[in-house]
Formats: C-alpha cells, sequence, structure tokens
C-alpha cells in the first residue's frame, strides 16, 4: 500500500448509494422470487429497460412541473453531445418501449413487470435514496377499472406473501383532460386566495400546476390545502363512474381502503385512478407503493392511443416491513489431507456440484481437526473427508455435521446419500 493511502471518505459510496451486502442478498432474493412468483401468476411478464435514457422522454413523460423532473434528475451531457438521464422512475421507459417496438400490435392488454435500481437527486434520509429499487407493474390496453383493482389487489397478494401487515390503501381520482382544467381554475382561484401563506413552491405551483400544492409537506401550506375545493366533487360523469366501479371491485376482492382526495401523487402524468400503499411502521417515508392510471402517455410520445395503469413498490422500504426469513442452504464441505487429496478433492467438488450439491472447497492445507472447526464455522451441513487411505479405497467418509453421523460410501452412494434419495 503506498504511504498516501487515500482517505477513506474517498472511498465511499456515492451519498444516498448502498451496498447491497451477502448478508442482505438472501432477503433481496427471497422478495424478488415472491415477486415473480406473484405476478405471473396474474399474467405479467417482465420487460427490462435501459438503465439510462435520453432526458426528454422524462421531460415529457414524467412531467415538466414534477419535482422528480424539476430537481430531482442524475442528468448529463454523453460524450456525443446528448442530454442523457439515469432513469428516476420506470413507467416513460415502459411506454417508450411499447411504442419503438410496436409491442401494441399485440393483443392488448399487455401486461409486465420489472425490477431495478431508480435514481432520484433527493435528501437522503431512512427510506429515502438517491439509488433506490423499485419493483413496477404496468398493463397498456385495458380502461375497465377492473384492472384498476386488479393490480391493487395484486400488490396486496405480494405484501401478504412477504409478511407485511398494517398497512392502509389510499385510493382517489384525479380526473382527466376533460374534467380538470375546470377544477384547476377552482383550485388556481382557492390558492390564489391564501397565495399571501403558502411557500414560495407552492406559489409557483398556482400558475404551474396547482394540484401539486397537495404534495408540500409544510403545515401552512397543508392547512391551506385543506381548505381547497376537493377535485372528488369535480368529476366529469366517466370520471366519477370509473371511480365508482374501481371502488366496487376493491370491495369486492375484500381490500379495505380509504378516499384521500388530496392523493394527487407527485408526478404530472396521471389520469382518474391514484393510489398508495402506506405503513404506519416507517415514520416520513411511509409510502410502499403508489400508482395509478395514465391513460394520455402514449399518445402525449406520439404513439398510439392506448390507455395505461401502474404502480411501483420501494424494495428498500418493502424489506425495511416485511417479514423474511433466509435460509443459508445445505453446502458440503470438503477436508483434504495431502497434496493428492487436494488434487482430487477438486475433481470430487466437480463431481457433487454437477448433481446438484453446493460444494464449498478451501485450498490451504489443515490437518482433519482443523478442518472440521473451520466447517462447523461456516455451518456446514456436511463434511467429505479425502484422505490418502480414502482415495486408495475410493470410498469417502461423509459425516453429517448436525447429528454427527458418519456414512461411507463411494461418491455416487455419497450423492445420493446428500440429495436423500439413498
Ligand atoms: P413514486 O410514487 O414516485 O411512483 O414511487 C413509487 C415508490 O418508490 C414509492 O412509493 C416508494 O416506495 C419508492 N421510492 C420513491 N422514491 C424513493 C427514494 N428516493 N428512496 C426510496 N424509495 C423510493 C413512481 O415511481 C411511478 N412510476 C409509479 C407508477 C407506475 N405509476 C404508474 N405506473
Amino acid at each position: 500500500m503506498s504511504e498516501e493511502a487515500p482517505a477513506k471518505k474517498e472511498l465511499a459510496a456515492v451519498k444516498g448509494t448502498k451496498d447491497i451486502l451477502p448478508a442482505e442478498v438472501g432477503a433481496w432474493q427471497a422478495a424478488e422470487a415472491a415477486v415473480r412468483g406473484t405476478f405471473e401468476l396474474y399474467g405479467y411478464r417482465e420487460l427490462r429497460a435501459p438503465v439510462l435514457e435520453y432526458t426528454e422522454l422524462f421531460e415529457k413523460g414524467t412531467g415538466a412541473t414534477s419535482d422528480v423532473v424539476v430537481k430531482e434528475m442524475y442528468t448529463f451531457i454523453d460524450k456525443g453531445g446528448r442530454s442523457v438521464t439515469l432513469r428516476p422512475e420506470y413507467t416513460p421507459s415502459v411506454a417508450r418501449a411499447i411504442i419503438e417496438h410496436r409491442l401494441d400490435l399485440q393483443p392488448a392488454p399487455l401486461r409486465f413487470y420489472y425490477m431495478g435500481p431508480m435514481f432520484r437527486y433527493d435528501k437522503p434520509q431512512k427510506g429515502r435514496y438517491r439509488q433506490f429499487h423499485q419493483i413496477d407493474v404496468e398493463v397498456f390496453g385495458e380502461k375497465d377499472p377492473a384492472i384498476d383493482a386488479e393490480i391493487v389487489e395484486m400488490a396486496h397478494a405480494l405484501l401478504s406473501r412477504l409478511g407485511v401487515g398494517e398497512t392502509k390503501t389510499l385510493v382517489n381520482s384525479v380526473g382527466c383532460e376533460a374534467c380538470r382544467p375546470g377544477y384547476h381554475a377552482l383550485l388556481r382561484a382557492a390558492a390564489g386566495a391564501k397565495r399571501a401563506v403558502l411557500c414560495p413552491d407552492c406559489q409557483r405551483k398556482i400558475e404551474t400546476n396547482p394540484l401539486r400544492i397537495f404534495d408540500c409537506k409544510l403545515e401552512p401550506c397543508r392547512e391551506a390545502a385543506a381548505s381547497f375545493p376537493r377535485i372528488t366533487d369535480h368529476l366529469c360523469p366517466e370520471c366519477r363512474d370509473h371511480f365508482d366501479r374501481f371502488r366496487a371491485c376493491l370491495d369486492l376482492y375484500g381490500i379495505p381502503f380509504e378516499v384521500d382526495p388530496t392523493l394527487v401523487r407527485g408526478l404530472d402524468y396521471y389520469t382518474k385512478t391514484a393510489f398508495e400503499i402506506v405503513t404506519t411502521k416507517l415514520g416520513s417515508q411511509n409510502a410502499i407503493c403508489g400508482g395509478g392510471r395514465y391513460d394520455d402517455m402514449m399518445k402525449e410520445f406520439g404513439g398510439p392511443d392506448i390507455c395505461a395503469i401502474g404502480f411501483a413498490m420501494g424494495m428498500e422500504r418493502l424489506l425495511a416491513v416485511a417479514d423474511i426469513t433466509v435460509d443459508r442452504g445445505k453446502f458440503l464441505y470438503i477436508a483434504h489431507l495431502g497434496d493428492e487429496a487436494r488434487r482430487a478433492a477438486m475433481t470430487l467438488a466437480r463431481q457433487f456440484r454437477r448433481a446438484g450439491i453446493e460444494c464449498l472447497l478451501e485450498y490451504k492445507v489443515r490437518g482433519l481437526k482443523a478442518h472440521l472447526g473451520r466447517a462447523s464455522k461456516l455451518e456446514a451441513s456436511w463434511v467429505l473427508i479425502v484422505g490418502d487411505d480414502e482415495l486408495k479405497a475410493g470410498r469417502f467418509p461423509l459425516k453429517e455435521m448436525a447429528s454427527g453421523t458418519q456414512t461411507v460410501g463411494t461418491p455416487e452412494d455419497l450423492i445420493r446419500t446428500v440429495n436423500g434419495d439413498a
């Protein structure tokens, strides 16, 4: 090592990002397996889009007035002079991929899911990271509100599979192109009358997107917003009917929910249904899941006029409240005694692995006692002893660590023993 080793801080992970260490990876893998296992039961299939997209995708999709686009994007100019962005969310990427690959020509509805990292330059705190991971679900081409309820029910199926209790489901309708302009005008007037008490950010939102005022966490703004007209009182007949039928479907599934007319979600594209699943266990970053309809995104991207709905769950928040027990799994440790035994151990390990048995081979020369001590420390399930006599005889002792039972046999016999078909 050089005398001037870099300060520890310079080698730290980027602020707001985290290493997922081997001890935690088991829980991630178990959650990922539960995601696949749950969503595929409903006919959803995985679609993997790139981490990097042209910036305009999010400006157009996520919305130019959303906090995500205004304040939080990791955007830079690439070597070709194009502005690119590390995706802050996944929804616009799926819409783009559908248009680009003409997946819309397949019979609707299209049901997709995905899991992967997202990036938002927000102030890091517990439950809020700059690189975080989402589980994302998107459906295209189904306007029936039964699908809105299907994805909420599917989110709950996943949560219950992962042992997440104590959640609350909040639902709202944010209207559509037909009813929103009228509501915006009412909201602008009400917010304009309270301009003096609103924060500078919310004052700006009066002009840009008054719905966003409901997102503000500052007490004076929240107090003012409590007296603003409610969107649910100003829905057009189509949106009202959609909202009624969505709630009736949730009742059918027996999913308790609360209508929250201030739930507008932080992204600009929502139409009609908006929902969030929050937990009582996570303090201020309590939203585990958020989603809704975005019936206009595809046509605004210049693609076909196809309605859509989806949600995303934050993996870190999910894991913080999930009840997952991870089993390391059984494995065999080979104790080799001597040079020739070590060479034989290498081919024996290969034979065991080909039979589907996890086999750990360490190359350090050790005596039997040291090998057994090491195997026990590593919590090996079995130890295979390979010494000169065993090699000559072609038969090896296999010790089951939990019971201390020893069996002697050929590698084929022992593979059967380990695999439970002896
Ligand atoms: P979102 O509400 O921005 O929606 O994010 C969804 C979830 O991602 C949140 O409920 C939260 O659990 C998690 N999350 C968001 N930001 C962070 C962060 N900085 N750190 C940790 N977790 C975070 C969307 O992203 C939409 N694309 C959802 C959607 C899909 N709507 C329709 N389709």
